[in-house]
């Protein structure tokens, strides 16, 4: 039998990063909170974005195939809040926030760290969060800094 409340507390343990990822579809652009992210290979350089199965951001990133990664830095916790609400309640997360569209026509947020733009290679689709396996075509640096991390923020997501 698992055991619930060991599984939830050894999970929380797990470090994250906090990311905004910026997706499209057709002339439409969105962005969520992304924080189950890693790297999987050095060559081809590939990521992996596990994203929730009902949020907008799912289905766009299946219709169009691409999505960047926005790093952001410590202290720019108001920026993730934002991005954590549904579009379907909010409506654009971008107003009142200076970005760019990267090569793939992702919205990149320009006061940040950097951003990597990706090319989905690969998926699997496996309960409630699906793995998008995205391979790197573009990176930028904005400015050094160290990342924002989930722990800094006293949120959890995960367990
Ligand atoms: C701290 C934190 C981390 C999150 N990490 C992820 C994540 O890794 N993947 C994901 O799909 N959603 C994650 N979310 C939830 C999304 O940000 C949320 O579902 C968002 O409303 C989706 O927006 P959309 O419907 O406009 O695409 C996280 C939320 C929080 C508060």
């Amino acid at each position: 039998m698992l055991d619930e409340q060991a599984k939830t507390t050894i999970l929380r343990t797990m470090p994250h990063a906090l990311y905004i990822c910026g997706v499209k579809e057709g002339d439409e652009i969105n962005g969520f909170t992304a924080s189950w992210v890693m790297q999987s290979s050095f060559k081809p350089p590939l990521v992996v974005n596990c994203v929730r199965n009902d949020s907008r951001s799912h289905a766009m990133i299946k219709a169009s195939g691409v999505f960047a990664l926005t790093f952001l830095e410590l202290g720019q916790k108001d920026i993730a809040q934002k991005f954590f609400k549904p579009q379907r309640l909010v409506g654009s997360k971008f107003e009142d926030l200076e970005f760019y569209l990267g090569e793939t026509g992702c919205p990149i947020l320009s006061d940040s760290l950097g951003y990597i733009e990706c090319n989905v290679v690969g998926s699997v689709e496996k309960g409630d969060h699906s793995v998008f396996v995205g391979e790197v075509i573009a990176a930028g640096v904005h400015r050094e800094g160290e990342i924002l991390s989930l722990a800094s923020t006293g949120w959890n997501y995960g367990g």
